[in-house]
């Protein structure tokens, strides 16, 4: 199937790994031209290489700003061209006892997973609007409709996303640009990976068996496993497309299955 995305510039938040990676590696591979973002310039730079090497001919490059930090995000915003299809993807995650979250942490989550997005969507859907065509995806969770006690800061701000995303969409009546979230569910990405190394580490647990473990004890999801970061970007490949012309305003799952509700 043809994307259709020859010629499309797109900008990916948080890609230099996990599923930000891959959504950029699939939108090169479909013939966008992709600017990728992390927060050092070391990271941005290594990403833009392995992409080159894995996606022959692929016009990518990178921008560095750490989304917990305005300044670095404004300057950015400045040396960005035009963008057709912005990947609202960056985000953190981890688990954490709600009684000992401080305020400074939970401003933290706000800036990264929510105010990004704020910003980026703010700068660049006007031109879009203007162009006369668009694409904003967000990359959301399962977890903001279904937040876990033990992610109260992570799930209130993906909830805060979706709010977002909803009202972004609204504002794009009669025109060809559309707004449209990603609810993914457990996904191996570098950034799981990395705490679950972490944790066998500690416990002397092989990786592969707390992985399975991990996925085995998710009591909803009908996959049994976890995603992979691919799964992902297809989603995000398909609606970033001007296949996905009639949709705008949605949430699409790719959870697994993880949530159990009938939409
Ligand atoms: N993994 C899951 O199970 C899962 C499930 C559902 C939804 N999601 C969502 O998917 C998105 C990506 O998650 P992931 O698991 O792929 O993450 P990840 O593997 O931890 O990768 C995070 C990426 O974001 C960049 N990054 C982190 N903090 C940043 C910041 N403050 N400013 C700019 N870039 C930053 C990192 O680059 P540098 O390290 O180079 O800065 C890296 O490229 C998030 O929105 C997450 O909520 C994940």
């Amino acid at each position: 199937m043809d994307l259709g995305l020859e010629g499309r510039q797109a900008f990916v938040s948080g890609s230099t790994r996990g599923i930000g990676y891959a959504v950029a590696r699939r939108l090169l591979v479909e013939g966008a031209a992709v600017t990728v973002n992390g927060r050092s310039r070391a990271g941005v730079d290594d990403a833009v290489r392995r992409l080159r090497a894995e996606v022959p001919g692929a016009r990518v490059d990178g921008l560095a700003a750490d989304f917990a930090d305005p300044d670095p995000v404004e300057a950015l915003l400045d040396s960005l061209g035009p963008v057709d299809i912005l990947v609202n993807n960056v985000g953190i995650f981890g688990l954490e006892e709600f009684a000992a979250v401080p305020d400074d942490l939970w401003r933290t989550y706000f800036e990264v997973n929510v105010m990004s997005a704020v910003r980026l969507s703010r700068r660049l859907i006007g031109p879009m609007l203007e162009r006369g065509w668009g694409r904003v995806v967000f990359v959301n969770s399962e977890s903001g409709v279904n937040v876990p006690a033990d992610m109260v800061p992570y799930g209130a701000t993906k909830a805060a996303s979706l709010a977002v995303a909803n009202g972004l969409a609204k504002l794009t009546r009669g025109t060809a640009v559309t707004v449209n979230t990603v609810l993914g569910g457990p996904t191996w990405s570098d950034g799981v990976a990395a705490a679950v190394e972490h944790v066998a580490g500690q416990s002397g647990v092989p990786v592969e068996a707390m992985r399975e473990t991990i996925a085995a004890g998710n009591p909803t999801s009908l996959l049994g496993r976890f995603i992979e970061p691919d799964e992902i970007a297809s989603l995000v490949g398909y609606l970033a497309s001007p296949l996905a012309s009639a949709t705008n305003g949605a949430a699409l799952r790719a959870d697994g299955g993880a949530l159990t509700g009938i939409l």
